[in-house]
């Protein structure tokens, strides 16, 4: 695949969430791809309020462990700190990385982020380490009074060691996008459509056209699916890629409240993958990095005519505007908010909101031509954290795409997002990378057990 591909005449990308939008910048500002026609669908007028780029906010975090990652946030940091994370985008806030396990306890759980993430604070040169008001970069919290000092204006607990990297921060998730999106419109070169796509209709070893809602297909020379948690309905991913869902929820602070807490650092807890990203606007944000629910739906096999399949896919508030957060959700997300702030422990929620990853196995994503139809390439596979690469991960998109790789990490992302060889034997996909909260919860079970849980305390 290492071969230049021929330029497609037009190309139809499917999805404006990072990984569309930022194909659509690439594409739009390649000298090799001047004469291509580049239309860009989206099921719902931009930003769709349920696509899981649009939201109030997104950690922006340098400190991967993977190290292909890391380069690339290297390359996307300064943008974020440049004119791309302007006009509040981005906050350097720094994050606060905690464990709520004392140094004894939890570290034969090998994959422990925080355990290697310290080690290289120490082995590290080039940061500075120390307290921020020293100048440090990174600051160790080898105590739980180092915790509290660090998140004083919080008031509760926030784990018993941990670090700080005051190099971190988080972004304003809507606004990026509605920046980016500026970005390409400037440029002139994209005809933007609202329109839901139905289905793909598969030949062979092509697809042949994509079908809207309502029957009209269009053709192009490449389909580029960026449909994030939605893609299983167009393509067959079992094994690959799965939607799960994740729970957030917001509160409205007084202004007071708002002056104590704004320039916290954004929290994180290792243990239960529970955060709290600083308030803006008088609102606060709860939410879980977890493994989420599944919600498994049949559906008629994308590709095949006659067949049911299983897959997970989204339910959100377009689906049904009054859903909220499940029971277990919503108790996760409260324990947390008054452990850490005990001040706001019963201020109810204002809204919540259930998010869709879309889970590989690994948590690599899936940047690929499909290995049967030729003139389809998918872009997916976020597992919970690309947004952070949304000023510079089109430029790396377009690069597998035209067979270009341009260094030597270009080659190792090509390898690490590629269509697996091997599918894993299982309708739904439960992540292996680093999560919190319980695996194997579905959708449909526990809003169940939320009703039954409300209908307890009516009575
Ligand atoms: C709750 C939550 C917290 C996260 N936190 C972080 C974080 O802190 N840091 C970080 O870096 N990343 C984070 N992420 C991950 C990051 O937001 C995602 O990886 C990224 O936004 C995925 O982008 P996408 O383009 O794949 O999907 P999306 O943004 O969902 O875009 C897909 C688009 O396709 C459209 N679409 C779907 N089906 C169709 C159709 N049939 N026809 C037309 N259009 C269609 C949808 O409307 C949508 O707009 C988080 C994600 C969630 C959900
Ligand atoms: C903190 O962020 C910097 C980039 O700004 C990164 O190089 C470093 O590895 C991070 N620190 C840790 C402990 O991971
Ligand atoms: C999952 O979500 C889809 C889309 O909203 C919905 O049609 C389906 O019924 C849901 N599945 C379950 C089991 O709730
Ligand atoms: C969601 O919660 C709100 C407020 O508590 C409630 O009015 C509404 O009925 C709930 N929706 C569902 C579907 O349970």
């Amino acid at each position: 695949m290492a071969a230049t591909k021929d330029i497609p005449s037009s190309i139809l990308i499917i999805g404006s969430g990072v990984f569309g939008l930022s194909t659509a910048h690439a594409l739009a500002q390649r000298d090799a791809f001047k004469s291509s026609k580049i239309t860009l669908l989206e099921r719902l007028d931009f930003p769709a309020p349920d696509a899981a780029s649009i939201d109030t906010s997104r950690i922006i975090r340098p400190d991967y462990a993977d190290g292909a990652y890391a380069a690339l946030m290297a390359e996307a940091h300064p943008h974020w700190r440049g004119e791309f994370g302007a006009e509040g985008r981005y906050t350097e806030s720094g994050l606060c990385l905690t464990q709520d396990t004392n140094a004894d306890g939890g570290d034969d759980d090998a994959h422990l982020y925080l355990v290697r993430a310290l080690e290289n604070v120490k082995t590290r040169l080039g940061l500075k380490v120390g307290r921020r008001e020293n100048g440090g970069q990174v600051e160790p919290m080898e105590t739980p009074e180092d915790v509290g000092r660090v998140t004083s204006c919080m008031g509760g607990e926030c784990g018993k060691r941990g670090y700080v990297n005051w190099t971190s921060g988080w972004a304003d998730a809507e606004a990026g996008m509605c920046h980016m999106r500026k970005l390409v419109e400037i440029l002139g070169r994209v005809e933007f459509k609202t329109a839901e796509v139905a289905k793909l209709n598969y030949g062979k070893d092509r697809v042949e056209s994509v079908e809207l809602v309502g029957g009209e297909k269009l053709t192009a020379d490449l389909v580029v699916l960026a449909t994030g948690a939605w893609t299983p309905k167009l393509v067959d991913l079992r094994g690959i890629a799965s939607a799960t869902g994740q729970v957030l929820a917001y509160i409205d602070i007084t202004q007071e409240e708002q002056d104590r807490l704004g320039s916290n650092p954004v929290v994180l807890c290792e243990t239960n993958g529970m955060f709290i990203i600083p308030p803006r606007n008088r609102e606060l944000k709860v939410a879980r990095h977890g493994y989420g629910y599944a919600n498994l739906t049949r559906i008629p096999h994308p590709e095949r005519q006659g067949e049911m399949i299983t897959v997970s896919l989204p339910r959100t508030k377009q689906d049904d505007p009054k859903m909220n957060i499940s029971f277990e959700g919503d108790k996760a997300c409260r324990e947390y908010l008054a452990k850490s702030i005990p001040d706001l422990a019963t201020r109810p929620w204002t809204h919540t909101r259930i998010c869709w990853y879309t889970d590989t196995p690994t948590g690599d994503w899936l940047i690929s031509y499909h290995p049967t139809y030729s003139n389809l390439f998918v872009t997916t596979g976020g597992s919970g954290h690309a947004y952070k690469f949304l000023p510079v991960v089109g430029e790396r998109i377009v690069d597998i795409m035209s067979g270009n790789e341009k260094d030597d990490l270009g080659a190792e992302l090509t390898k690490k997002w590629k269509w697996p060889e091997q599918r894993k034997k299982v309708d739904h996909v439960w992540t292996d990378d680093w999560r919190g909260g319980v695996k194997g919860m579905y959708l449909d079970e526990e809003m169940a057990k939320g009703q039954k849980e409300m209908a307890k305390s009516r009575l």
